[in-house]
This record gives C-alpha cells, sequence and structure tokens, in this order.
C-alpha cells in the first residue's frame, strides 16, 4: 500500500474515514463532520453499536450530488497514538479486499506524529503474502492500494520517515519468515539481505570453510546433516562512532529435529525457526533507512538442520568456538548450538558491551506464555528494564523470567563442560542458561525467546494470520531510547 499526505481535503465523494475520539458526545461529534442531517447520523451509530472505542467502525453511504461518498466513523479511543495505530489498521483489514482502491483520512487537528501512527497501523496491516496464490479468487484479492491522509500536522513527513523506516524492518522481516525453506535457506537469505549495502549497510559473510577456521563446531555440528551449505552473516550500522550494540538471530531455515527427528503433524512450521534472524535483518533494515544515530551489528546464525548419513548423532561431543565442550543429547536442540558461536564470534569480532539474542529457542516458552509474550532472560537488571520499556512503547510484549546457578547446574555433562539439554522442567530456562555460559565478562545480555510470537494462528491489530514481524519495532525502539541520545 502507498501512503500519500496531502493539505487538501478528501474529494466529497471518496471514501473517507473520520476519527471520532470515546468519551464526549459522540452523535454530536460525528455529525459534525459527516454531511449528513442528525438523525441518519445518529442512527448509523446506534445500528452499528459504534461507540468510538479504538479500532471500532461505522459505516456510512451518502448522496454527494450526483455521486456516492462512502464514510467510516472510526474510533480513536483516547486519540493517542496506539489507537491512531490501531484506527488505521481496522480501516485497512475492513477495506483491504472491500474492491475499493483508495482511502482517503480525514484527519485534520490530528498532530502529525498521531497521523504517522495511523498511516503506520494501516500499512501493517495491509501486508500480505500473495505471490504463490495463482488462482487467488478475485474476492480474495487485494485491492487497497493508497492511503491518502489530509490535513494532518506540520511535519508529518518527517514523522512518517521514521516510521516507514520500520514499517519496512516489520515488512523485510515477516517476507523472510514467511518464506518457504526452499526459498529462504542459509545462502539465499544472505542474497535477500544484499540490498542492505545500498542503504549504507556494510555485510560481512563467513561461508562454511570460514567458519571451521575460526573452530566453530557447535554451529558446523548442526549443519552437517544438511545439503544447504551454512553462513554466519554479520550486518554493521555505523550510525556513529561508538562502542557497538549487538543483535544476535537464530537462523534455523529449517528445523526437522535432525536424527532426534521431530513428529511429522505441524512440522511445517519450522520454516519459521529463522525468525531470530529476520528479526535482526528487519531492524537493521529499518535503522539504516532511518538513518539511526547508533552502532548496531546484526548477526545472523544461518543453517539447517536435518537428518541424513552425515547429520550429528546424539552423544556426540563438540567444540565450540570458545573452546567449550558440548554433550550433544538431543540433536533438536540446535538453535542454543548455532547462538553460542554466533555469540563468540560477534564478542571476539566486535566487542559489543551489549548483546540481545532472539530465537524460536523452545517449545516450552508456548507452554508457559502462549503466544502473547516473548522470554526475556538477561544477566543485567537494566539491561532487562530498557527492554521491558521498549517492549511497553512498541507493543512488541515481554514477560521476564528468571535464571539462577541450580539451573545452570542442570546441563552440566559428565563428559563435556556442557549438554545441550536440561532436566524435565524449565526448558526455556535452560537454553538461556546455556547461552549465558558463551557471554563473556562485563557483558550486559539478553535473550528473547519468540518461538511463541513470530507466528500467528488468528489475526492480531497490525497483522494477519501468518509472521507478525516480532521484534524489529521492539529493537527500533530500544536503540531510539538507550542509544541514540
Ligand atoms: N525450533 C524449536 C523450538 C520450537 C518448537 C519453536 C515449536 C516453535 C515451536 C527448537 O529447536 C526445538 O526443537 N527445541 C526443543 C528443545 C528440546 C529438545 C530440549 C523443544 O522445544 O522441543
Ligand atoms: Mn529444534
Ligand atoms: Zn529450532
Amino acid at each position: 500500500m502507498q501512503v500519500r499526505f496531502s493539505s487538501s481535503l478528501p474529494r466529497p465523494a471518496a471514501l473517507i474515514a473520520i476519527p471520532v475520539v470515546k468519551g464526549g458526545d459522540i452523535v454530536a461529534a460525528a455529525a459534525s463532520a459527516v454531511p449528513a442531517p442528525r438523525p441518519l447520523v445518529e442512527r448509523a451509530v446506534a445500528a452499528q453499536r459504534f461507540d468510538a472505542e479504538a479500532g471500532g467502525l461505522a459505516e456510512l453511504i451518502l448522496p454527494q450530488g450526483d455521486e456516492v461518498a462512502r464514510i467510516f466513523l472510526v474510533g480513536v479511543g483516547d486519540g493517542g497514538n496506539e489507537a491512531y495505530e490501531k484506527a488505521g489498521a481496522a480501516l485497512s483489514a475492513r477495506l483491504l479486499t472491500s474492491g475499493e482502491t483508495v482511502l482517503t483520512a480525514n484527519l485534520a487537528g490530528a498532530s502529525a506524529e498521531t497521523a504517522a501512527h495511523f498511516a503506520f497501523g494501516a500499512l501493517l496491516r495491509s501486508w500480505r503474502h500473495d505471490a504463490y496464490r495463482t488462482r487467488l479468487p478475485e474476492p480474495q484479492r487485494a485491492t487497497l492500494a493508497e492511503l491518502v491522509v489530509c490535513g494532518a500536522g506540520a511535519g508529518v513527513e518527517a514523522a512518517w520517515a521514521r516510521l516507514s523506516a520500520v514499517a519496512d524492518g516489520v515488512i523485510f522481516t515477516r517476507e523472510l519468515v514467511t518464506e518457504p525453506a526452499n526459498i529462504v535457506y542459509p545462502e539465499s537469505f544472505v542474497e535477500r539481505c544484499r540490498h542492505l549495502e545500498a542503504l549504507g549497510v556494510e555485510i560481512e559473510v563467513l561461508d562454511e570453510p570460514a567458519m571451521r577456521k575460526l573452530g566453530m563446531g557447535a554451529l558446523l555440528g548442526v549443519s552437517q546433516g544438511s545439503a544447504r551449505p551454512p553462513r554466519l552473516l554479520a550486518m554493521r550500522w555505523k550510525g556513529v562512532d561508538a562502542t557497538p550494540v549487538a543483535f544476535v538471530g537464530k537462523g534455523v531455515t529449517f528445523d526437522t529435529g535432525g536424527i532426534s527427528i521431530k513428529p511429522a503433524a505441524g512440522m511445517e512450521d519450522m520454516k519459521w525457526d529463522m525468525g531470530g534472524a529476520a528479526a535482526v535483518a528487519g531492524v537493521m533494515k529499518a535503522l539504516a533507512t532511518r538513518k539511526a544515530k547508533a552502532h548496531v551489528i546484526g548477526v545472523c546464525g544461518l543453517v539447517e538442520n536435518m537428518p541424513s548419513g552425515t547429520a550429528q548423532r546424539p552423544g556426540d561431543v563438540v567444540t565450540s568456538m570458545s573452546g567449550q565442550t558440548i554433550e550433544v543429547i538431543n540433536t533438536d536442540a540446535e538453535g542454543r548450538l548455532v547462538l553460542c558461536d554466533a555469540l563468540t564470534w560477534v564478542q571476539r569480532t566486535h566487542a559489543p558491551k551489549t548483546i540481545i539474542d532472539l530465537a524460536t529457542l523452545t517449545g516450552a516458552m508456548i507452554i508457559t506464555l502462549a503466544h502473547e509474550y516473548a522470554g526475556l532472560f538477561s544477566n543485567d537488571d537494566g539491561l532487562a528494564g530498557e527492554l521491558l520499556a521498549a517492549s511497553t512503547a512498541s507493543g512488541d510484549a515481554l514477560w521476564r523470567l528468571p535464571m539462577g546457578p541450580a539451573y545452570d547446574k542442570m546441563i552440566d555433562s559428565p563428559i563435556a563442560d556442557m549438554k545441550n539439554v536440561g532436566a524435565k522442567g524449565g526448558g526455556s530456562i535452560t537454553a538461556a542458561q546455556f547461552l549465558k555460559r558463551f557471554v563473556e565478562d562485563g557483558v550486559r545480555w539478553a535473550h528473547l525467546d519468540i518461538a511463541g510470537t513470530v507466528w500467528t494462528d488468528k489475526a492480531g491489530t497490525l497483522f494477519d494470520k501468518g509472521a507478525t514481524g516480532f521484534g524489529v519495532r521492539l529493537l527500533d525502539r530500544f536503540i531510539a531510547d538507550n542509544f541514540e541520545a
């Protein structure tokens, strides 16, 4: 969907959206903005139980001379940015496949920032991936192609430049997550990130021989059963000269479980086991597009986890780049094996003082928090606080979980420095404890287990079923609030 801003008012017979705040006399507010007799507005509001709740809609179809206008009253609740985001999104959801092509929103009186949030909601909710649906019936096709925002406050273009960069990042993440594993695999994931170079992102790619030379035995052990060669992708956005912040993403482009193979039912979901890496790529895109005044390194550990005659076996002992050895009890606990080498590499290469990793790491995370929050684990209360604040501000929900020596002990191994799974309970926590063993002294680190939040079976405010783009808005906010002073 294209977004455009205009200072002139909508054409009277257009498809027009008019925001209504909650609290006052809704009918009076609506009647003053709609060219219709008050009883008609009153009936429309009552018949559609319109109460101006954020995202609520009431529709009117009205004669305008020889033409007809289609007007939507859209609730904007308390009139805040989030409410306007919901309003834009609700209109998108309602009109996306309606046959209408252009929506004009009359946002006279809204601040620049608020109007930009309205467009942000509309744009994000309009995204779909129909590339492979070659026989999609006409009524299911997206038609809404343009949003024209009229009358917003001065500076709306600048506010939009910032938010549209974030939307570009979210959409890039969703695209990577949605593509199946025969299309997005380690090498093609890297190629899809190449366009970031034109935005000023420096890209470094390690292939298998390079990783072997560095001793990344944990990551390579996961990859060795696959015909697809692995990659380590590093993206650097240097918007200022400062110690970098690092984001590290799990990029298992398909997770069969390996020799500890997963059940067939639902295995297709494991195409999105690269959601952490996709979020890292998406936030790098957002930061570079809006020219963030921060120095950020994004690292993606990209592998495919397959069973085969060359696959690693349960019981194998591998040596990580850090020198620590790992007994691979379960080849399906592969994400941590990929991440541990990516963590060591980024610390040795770029010496960040803050690292956040994102990973669809454990099914246990979904048991714990369902699909409502991602799990947050950290070795630093300050960093956890910064992330929770960014979570609240951005809408990407996080909930902190505990860590500690009792959990750490659960991954001790009788033959190696550690094993890759714990005992029965606390599977998401023992996974975090595993990663913590690869964080060097003096580094603030947080791990986000996003297993439950990268993909959804039901539409949300800003997304339809499918890929959510989780993590991009969160990390963009985190950088903006803590590293761009
Ligand atoms: N990618 C999975 C985690 C996952 C499962 C994410 C389901 C989303 C939905 C991960 O690699 C995995 O298989 N984890 C195992 C760990 C276990 C073997 C200790 C799990 O959660 O079952
Ligand atoms: Mn697995
Ligand atoms: Zn996995």
